[in-house]
């Protein structure tokens, strides 16, 4: 790509990923706004600046008329972004069903679907079916705009198939794929009707990678024992050919999030929470609202802590941030009543006429406003059942360089292996344990609150969005560069 500017040659990214970093909302017949995606995988690419890249994938919204298509086409251009258009039926069958009602609760460790098992089976067919049509439209997306050079980066179990799909169109494509959820033990994936066709087509990347060195373990023994593979200290040999796998735990844009706080409205908003939350310690949680997330696990263990320690009881309040998320998937629509229920009984129980304990809202928050909460929180608290990284305990600990609040964190959030030293973890399953941790963190010294911020601001900042994805790219440069000279020798 020649550069006018004079600047230095910057490899094209294809960033292939199931939602684009924007979601379309539709204002008229041609007319389109685009807002920020919530969740992990968009805040991380957000995150990713020093490429020249392009984004390919659903912009979250059903278009089926061609005026729609081109207006959404050429908004989205203006962002980098290259929609894939997905049909009502498609995203049902793909995305609500073998997506997010198989998949991410298999990789997360609840199994597969179990109230009709029967259905559950008819259907698994139809929907498999759609999830590999919906990748072959991907694949068709990704190959109109791929040119010699491009290195194509396919994101998370949305897309499993997506590899085998480009290198059949073009073997000599740079092909990585890397998944935002953790790898599940072999024996869990092995529960899957599809699990060898998946991870057939997983392998025809050149290079594999996941948070955490676990779930690239995991990958590699359901690659051994499910398809008896050979797995080797680089990755796993199918007749001489190498899939490289390896672990390339995410990060944040930390930076943003730091100078956002020097900002007029982040400084507003942390006036008016000072002043609105005075002479009461604040706990937060911040979360999609996701049955892996913990979230009742979280309010009982809070209720727990209540029950126990009745001094507390006016003295601290819990915010819990909780945005709807894949609202068509009827667990998804069971968990918010279910949410909603235990919130009102603690508030019921725990509630006086001028303060709640719990403030529970279904909503997103804006940047400025979430920079501000986590500025304010005295103890953050993530109770993920399982969680591929967690990237809103990365965003709290950059917040916190001022105030050195406490991290409670679930030992089964990938963000455990990084920020463990200065998290008090825990296992969300013990609600016991964790009321006992929220006594400790409202407890706790400054000394030690510090030494504990420290080590977790010192890896937060140095271990960005941005080193996290040019990590990545070389190395599977450099795979591709190696396995070019393999084949020659
Ligand atoms: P996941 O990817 O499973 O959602 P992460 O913790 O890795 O989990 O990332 C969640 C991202 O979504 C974070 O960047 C966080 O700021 C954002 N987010 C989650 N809940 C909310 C909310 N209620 N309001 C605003 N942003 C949210
Ligand atoms: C997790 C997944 C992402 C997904 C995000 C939000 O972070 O790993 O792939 O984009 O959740 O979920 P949604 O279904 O709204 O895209």
């Amino acid at each position: 790509y020649e550069r006018q500017d004079g600047k230095p040659f910057r490899q094209r990214l294809l960033v292939v990923a199931n939602r684009l970093p924007v979601s379309a909302v539709r204002r008229g017949e041609d007319s389109w706004s685009l807002e920020i995606s919530a969740g992990g995988l968009v805040t991380a690419l957000l995150g990713v600046k020093e490429f020249e890249a392009r984004w390919i994938g659903w912009a979250g919204v059903n278009v089926p008329d061609d005026v729609g298509q081109k207006a959404l086409t050429k908004a989205l251009a203006e962002k980098r972004c290259i929609p894939v258009f997905l049909d009502e039926e498609i995203v049902h069958q793909y995305y609500n069903g073998y997506c997010n009602n198989i998949l991410w609760p298999l990789f997360h460790y609840l199994g597969l679907p179990q109230e009709d098992r029967l259905a559950t089976t008819r259907s698994f067919q139809s929907q498999f079916a759609a999830y590999k049509k919906a990748n072959q439209m991907f694949a068709d997306v990704v190959n109109k705009h791929y040119e010699e050079g491009d290195v194509v980066w396919c994101h998370d179990y949305h897309l499993m198939f997506l590899p085998k799909c480009l290198k059949e169109y073009n073997s000599d494509m740079k092909v990585g794929w890397f998944l935002h959820t953790p790898f599940p033990s072999s024996e869990i994936h092995r529960t899957l009707p599809s699990r060898s066709e998946l991870l057939r087509s997983v392998l025809a990347a050149d290079l594999v990678g996941f948070h955490t060195y676990d779930y690239a373990r995991h990958f590699v023994s359901a690659c051994t024992r499910i398809l008896g593979l050979e797995g080797t200290p680089e990755g796993v040999e199918d007749q001489g050919r190498l899939t490289r796998v390896a672990a390339f735990p995410i990060g944040i844009d930390s930076e943003r999030f730091i100078r956002a706080l020097d900002t007029h409205p982040v400084q507003e908003h942390i006036r008016e929470l000072t002043e609105r939350f005075k002479g009461r310690k604040v706990m937060l949680g911040v979360d999609r609202l996701d049955m892996i997330k913990g979230i009742p696990q979280k309010i009982l263990a809070f209720e727990k802590f209540l029950e126990e320690n009745s001094s507390w009881r006016d003295r601290v309040v819990l915010l819990q941030i909780a945005v709807p998320t894949r609202t068509d998937v009827p667990e998804y629509q069971k968990l918010t009543s279910q949410v909603h229920e235990i919130v009102g009984r603690i508030n019921g129980r725990f509630g006086t006429l001028s303060a709640v304990p719990i403030h529970h809202l279904d909503r997103s928050l804006d940047f400025h406003a979430l920079c501000a909460l986590y500025a304010v929180t005295d103890v953050a608290i993530v109770t993920s059942l399982r969680d591929g990284m967690n990237l809103v305990s990365y965003e709290f600990v950059a917040c916190q360089d001022a105030k050195k609040g406490v991290l409670i964190l679930s030992e089964f959030a990938g963000a455990a292996q990084s920020l463990g030293a200065g998290a008090i973890l825990v296992n969300p399953w013990n609600i016991t344990e964790v009321a006992a941790s929220i006594a400790q963190a409202l407890n706790m010294s400054a000394d030690e609150r510090e030494k504990r911020h420290k080590h977790n601001f010192a890896h937060v900042t140095s271990h960005t969005a941005q080193e996290w994805a040019e990590t990545f790219v070389s190395e599977l440069n450099d795979t591709v560069v190696e396995a070019k000279l393999r084949t020659r020798q």
